[in-house]
Formats: C-alpha cells, sequence, structure tokens
C-alpha cells in the first residue's frame, strides 16, 4: 500500500505536466456539433464553435455601434454532457484575467421540480468564498433566454449582449463558463473543481475565433512545474525543450504502466489471469515501441549523413571556383 503512495504523486504531476505541454496558447477551435447547430432557434450565427471544457459550445454574432461606442453581441451558449446539470453559466470578465472572480454572469437554473429560471449575477470573491451568489441587476444583459430539452439533453442559454466598448475589447475578451449540480431556489451552488471546471475560462478574439491565453490552472500549472514555453524552433532552447518533452513523455509511460499494475494489485483479482495479460500487452507495446524507436534512430542518423554530405558537397563547390 505504500509503494501505491509512493507512485500516484508522480503520475498525476506528469499527467498534469503532459497537460500543460499539449496545451497552447492560441488556439483555433473545431466547430459546432450539428445537433448544437440545429437548436439555434430562429439563429443564423456567424460563429460558433465548441469549447476546450465541459462540453460548452459557444454561437456569437457581432454588430459594432461606433458611434455609441456600444458592441451588440447575440450569444446562444449550451453543453450537454451531463444530464443532471443544475445550473449553466456565461459570462465576462472586465478584469486583465479570465477567471472566476469580477465575471458578470448569467446563470441559468433547472431547479428540482423541473422549473427553469434564468438571471444576471456578479460573481465576487465572496460568491468564491461560499458566501452565497444572490442575482444583481446588470444592465448590458438583455433578452435572456433559457432552454432545457428532455430528448437531447441540450441545456442552452441565450441573451444579447450591449457590451460598453470602454470596458470590454472584444478582440481580447476574458469568458467565463461553468456548470454545477445544485441551486436554492435563484442561488447557484458552488460547482466540481476537477480540471475541466478549473479550465473554462480564456481570452478570446471575438472577430477572428482565436482564443488566447489559457485557463488560470494551467498558468499556475506552468510556474508549478517551472516550465518554460515551448521556445521557436530557432532558441537555442529547443534542443532542450525536446530532449526534456521526450524525457517527460517517456517517464509518463513508465509511470502509467507501473500505476496499472499496482492498481491489479490493489484489486486482489482471485487468479493471476490479470497479471500475466498484462505484462502480455505490455510486452507487445514495449516490441512496438523498440521498433518505432529503431526506426526513428535510422532515419535521425540517415538525416544526418545526408546533411553532412551535402555540406561537403557545396564545400567542394565553393572551393572548384
Ligand atoms: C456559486 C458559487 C460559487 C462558488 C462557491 C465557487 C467556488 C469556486 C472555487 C472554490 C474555485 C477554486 C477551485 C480551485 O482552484 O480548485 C472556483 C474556480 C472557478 N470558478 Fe467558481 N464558484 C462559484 C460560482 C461560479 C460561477 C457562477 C462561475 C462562472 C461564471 C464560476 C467559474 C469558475 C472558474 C472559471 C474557476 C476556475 C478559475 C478561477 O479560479 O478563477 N464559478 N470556484
Ligand atoms: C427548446 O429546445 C427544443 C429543442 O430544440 C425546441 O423544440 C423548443 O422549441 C425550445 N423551446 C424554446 C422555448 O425555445
Ligand atoms: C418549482 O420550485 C420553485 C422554487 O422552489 C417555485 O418557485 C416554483 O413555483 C415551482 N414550480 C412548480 C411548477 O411547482
Ligand atoms: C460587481 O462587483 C464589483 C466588485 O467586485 C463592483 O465594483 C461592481 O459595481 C458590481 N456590479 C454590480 C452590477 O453589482
Ligand atoms: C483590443 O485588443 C487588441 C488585441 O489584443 C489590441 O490590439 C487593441 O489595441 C485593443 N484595443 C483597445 C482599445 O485596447
Amino acid at each position: 500500500m505504500t509503494t501505491m503512495y509512493i507512485f500516484r504523486g508522480p503520475v498525476i504531476v506528469f499527467i498534469l505536466a503532459l497537460f500543460s505541454l499539449l496545451s497552447t496558447t492560441s488556439q483555433h477551435y473545431p466547430t459546432c456539433s450539428e445537433a448544437f447547430s440545429k437548436m439555434k432557434e430562429d439563429g443564423h450565427f456567424e460563429h460558433c464553435m465548441k469549447l476546450p471544457t465541459l462540453g460548452a459550445e459557444f454561437a456569437w454574432n457581432i454588430q459594432e455601434d461606433h458611434a455609441r461606442q456600444v458592441n451588440r453581441i447575440d450569444v446562444f451558449f449550451g453543453t450537454r454532457q451531463h444530464a443532471e446539470i443544475g445550473w449553466l453559466a456565461w459570462g465576462v470578465n472586465p478584469t486583465n484575467e479570465p477567471e472566476m472572480v469580477g465575471t458578470r454572469a448569467i446563470i441559468g437554473i433547472r431547479m428540482p421540480n423541473d422549473t427553469l429560471a434564468i438571471d444576471t449575477y456578479n460573481v465576487t470573491a465572496a460568491s468564491k468564498l461560499g458566501c452565497g451568489l444572490q442575482p444583481s441587476k446588470i444592465d448590458f444583459f438583455k433578452n435572456m433566454k433559457i432552454n432545457y430539452s428532455d430528448t437531447n439533453h441540450y441545456f442552452t442559454i441565450s441573451m444579447t449582449l450591449y457590451l460598453p466598448q470602454s470596458d470590454y475589447n472584444i478582440s481580447s475578451l476574458n469568458h467565463v463558463w461553468q456548470v454545477g449540480y445544485q441551486s436554492i431556489g435563484m442561488e447557484p451552488q458552488i460547482h466540481p473543481t476537477s480540471l475541466q471546471n478549473v479550465d473554462s475560462a480564456e481570452t478570446i478574439n471575438l472577430k477572428t475565433r482565436v482564443s488566447e491565453g489559457v485557463g488560470q490552472h494551467r498558468h499556475h500549472l506552468r510556474k508549478m512545474l517551472a516550465l518554460r514555453l515551448k521556445p521557436k524552433r530557432t532558441d537555442k532552447y529547443r534542443k532542450f525543450w525536446n530532449s526534456y518533452h521526450h524525457c517527460l513523455g517517456y517517464a509518463l509511460l513508465a509511470a502509467i504502466s507501473v500505476d496499472i499494475f499496482l492498481g491489479i494489485g490493489i484489486l486482489k483479482p482471485l487468479d493471476h489471469a490479470w497479471k500475466w495479460s498484462y505484462f502480455g500487452v505490455l510486452g507487445i507495446l514495449g516490441v512496438i515501441f523498440l521498433l518505432f524507436e529503431i526506426y526513428s534512430w535510422c532515419k535521425f542518423l540517415n538525416q544526418k549523413e545526408k546533411n553532412n554530405q551535402k555540406s561537403e558537397v557545396s564545400e567542394q563547390q565553393r572551393q572548384n571556383k
């Protein structure tokens, strides 16, 4: 049992590290699912995309009004990942960070008796501490609607925002989304704090659909793990980054294998078939791994030789001239 705890920690750290390596700073997300697109009432929306977490999808239209210094944005937002969702929130954050505190949100609530309600909320540091989140009037949200479909379990909200250009830059807008399972009346209760729930905020360019920056959590992770952002190809750190990347990958694979093995041990299956099948699977994977590794080394060495030959040839040509 003690060995389990020795291995669990590193495994989790490696998995988190892998996630943070996979996450890039600038992303184009895929377009919406067909089911979501169909649900948009009258709605032709110019832009629609899947968000990176919580199965959320997000559609919007922009109308810029430079004379009145206001951007009108029609939003259709929803998810169908969890049938038991009790509340669904989407909002914008005028502070410098895409994060929970400071968010001006619309929250749709599905009460235990299936009544649907929707209102605006000012999410503060006190809300995060659990002091209760009551509706408060936020003037720029209009035309709010909520819908829950019993047939396909889509939970959606829609609204029109009249965002003052002085406070909200739609070329780098912090938007935040969240789902929770419980509410008391119009007061949503705390949401889960899994990775998906804390990575549900980003800075988006509504005009180009490019999302920049990552969830607060991943920022911390990068700092926690002291990772340098992936350097440019020409950067001299790139070499180190590459080998770091590889080492981390190998370590991750090894750690996962050991972890599964320990898991089987903890479950104490009656016969040893599990253990031996697992060894078999590992063995096969090992052989495949070895073959790929040999292949890529051969390729690497070949390439190097070619490059050497090339530079020798050009050197000779130069001398001939
Ligand atoms: C109902 C009351 C709420 C409570 C008590 C609450 C509590 C919390 C707590 C304790 C965390 C930190 C979790 C961690 O880092 O492990 C957190 C994170 C987060 N919450 Fe909430 N939350 C509430 C409502 C909301 C709402 C309505 C939204 C969306 C509009 C939201 C969005 C987020 C996001 C995006 C994070 C991760 C980034 C950050 O920490 O700012 N939360 N919440
Ligand atoms: C809610 O969504 C369902 C399924 O798309 C649709 O049939 C229904 O008309 C919608 N209700 C409202 C009030 O928009
Ligand atoms: C459902 O519950 C809410 C709050 O508890 C209440 O305001 C509402 O009238 C109820 N709706 C029905 C149809 O019973
Ligand atoms: C929301 O809360 C902030 C402080 O976090 C406050 O400055 C702002 O006036 C509040 N807005 C509304 C509409 O209550
Ligand atoms: C809005 O954000 C974009 C992109 O970050 C930036 O180029 C532009 O200068 C910003 N506009 C204002 C008024 O701050």
